[in-house]
Formats: C-alpha cells, sequence, structure tokens
C-alpha cells in the first residue's frame, strides 16, 4: 500500500474500503516504511502547548491505529484518551495499543462517518494528526468538530500543509476567529515523515486554538 493509495480517495466510503484493506499492515507498511514521525510531534506539541490543569478528556479525530494516542498517553498519563474513526478495522488495531502501565491508550472508542455524524459528547481537548488531508476530512468538518470541545478547551489540528489554504482551512479557521467561536490560532509547520523517508520535505501545519 503507498501513499497514492491513501490521496486517492475521494469519498467516506473509499476511507471505509481503504482502511479496512490496510488496516493490519498499517504500522509497517506505512509509519514504519514511512518514518512517518507526524504522530509523535503533534502529541509533543500537545504537551507543550496544552495547559495540564483542567484537561481530562481527549477525542482523537481519525485515531487510526492509535499512534497519536499512543504518543500522548506516554507524555500525558493521567489523560482520557477517546478514538474516533470510520474504519472498524483501525478501531480494532487501536484497541490492541497499550499504556506503559499496561492499560488500553483509548478509554473509549467511536465508529463514525464525522463527515454526516458527531458523537453526542463533549470533550475538554481534541488533537488529530493524517486526517485533515486530500479526500479524508476537509473545512467543513473541522468546523463542525468544534463543538465536540467545551467552552475554553484546546484544539491541536494537524492539517495537510498543500491543502491549508487550497481546501479552505485557512479562511474556515479565520471566520470561525471573526466570529468568536475561537481564538486566534497559532500555526506550526512540521514534517509529516522523518530525514529516511522518500516524502521527507511534505509538511503539515499544526494549528493550536480555543474554543471561545
Ligand atoms: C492517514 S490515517 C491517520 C490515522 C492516524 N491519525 C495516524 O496518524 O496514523 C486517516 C484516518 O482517517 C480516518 N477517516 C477517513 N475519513 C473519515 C471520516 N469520514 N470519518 C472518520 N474518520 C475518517 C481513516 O479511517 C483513517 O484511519
Amino acid at each position: 500500500m503507498d501513499l497514492d493509495k491513501a490521496y486517492s480517495v475521494k469519498t467516506p466510503e473509499d476511507s471505509r474500503k481503504l482502511y479496512a484493506e490496510w488496516a493490519s499492515t498499517y504500522n509497517e507498511t506505512f509509519i514504519k516504511a514511512n518514518d512517518y514521525v507526524y504522530p509523535r510531534t503533534i502529541a509533543q506539541k500537545f504537551d507543550e502547548f496544552v495547559p495540564g490543569t483542567e484537561i481530562t478528556t481527549v477525542v482523537d479525530i481519525g485515531c487510526g491505529t492509535g499512534a497519536v494516542g499512543g504518543f500522548l498517553a506516554n507524555l500525558r498519563p493521567e489523560l482520557e484518551i477517546i478514538g474516533v474513526d470510520i474504519s472498524r478495522e483501525m478501531l480494532t488495531e487501536a484497541s490492541k495499543t497499550k499504556r506503559i502501565d499496561g492499560s488500553p491508550v483509548y478509554n473509549d472508542l467511536i465508529e463514525a462517518d464525522l463527515t454526516t455524524e458527531l458523537p453526542k459528547m463533549s470533550f475538554d481537548a481534541m488533537i488529530s494528526a493524517g486526517t485533515f488531508t486530500h479526500g479524508h476530512l476537509g473545512a467543513d468538518t473541522f468546523i463542525s468538530l468544534i463543538e465536540l470541545v467545551r467552552v475554553n478547551g484546546w484544539l491541536v489540528i494537524g492539517i495537510n500543509a498543500k491543502h491549508f489554504s487550497s481546501q479552505g482551512f485557512d479562511t474556515a479557521l479565520q471566520s470561525a476567529q471573526m466570529n468568536a467561536r475561537t481564538t486566534h490560532a497559532q500555526f506550526h509547520n512540521v514534517q509529516i515523515y522523518g530525514p529516511k523517508s522518500p516524502h521527507f520535505g511534505d509538511l503539515a501545519t499544526i494549528a493550536i486554538f480555543q474554543r471561545l
């Protein structure tokens, strides 16, 4: 399975099919083979910028096999992490991930197509890597997901940098700021893949902000 295949998805149904096929080998053939460092980096950014107090629950949007949650749980063992994904097969892999103390990384895992349905829950914070990208989740979903975070809660959202302007994430975020739905975001451009990867140089923009 290669990156072109991941970028060829156009609809939620395409994602369901692709990740059903890919789930059992994703960690080997994608994360390891491409030196995919983004989950570790976003977890570090979360740990650096989101205050430790008053944050108990975090939702991992498009959690996949659980790479982001795994790093976050190591850095912030006190957090309850809830994963959401459209792919039952990816969620099955995520359910196998364990914290240092042997307990599951994810306190709960929810199967949902986030383009059409949002969990009826509220969280103190949100994190996401690899899911706001070509053919996956777009700017409209990005904005609707803000409601899942309680007022004054935090969002640490990675968006493929190539699509940040071209797919309207920048204008969506600006209008959320202007309408006082969110604070002004700070942005960090980070590598998605490590120096050993043929894809080294592909960047993600991590937006960090609070819901108002
Ligand atoms: C590239 S993977 C990233 C997984 C994980 N966050 C990581 O960094 O390894 C993208 C994930 O988005 C999920 N996804 C795609 N479309 C979705 C949708 N409409 N609703 C919920 N999840 C979706 C896929 O099933 C897949 O697990």
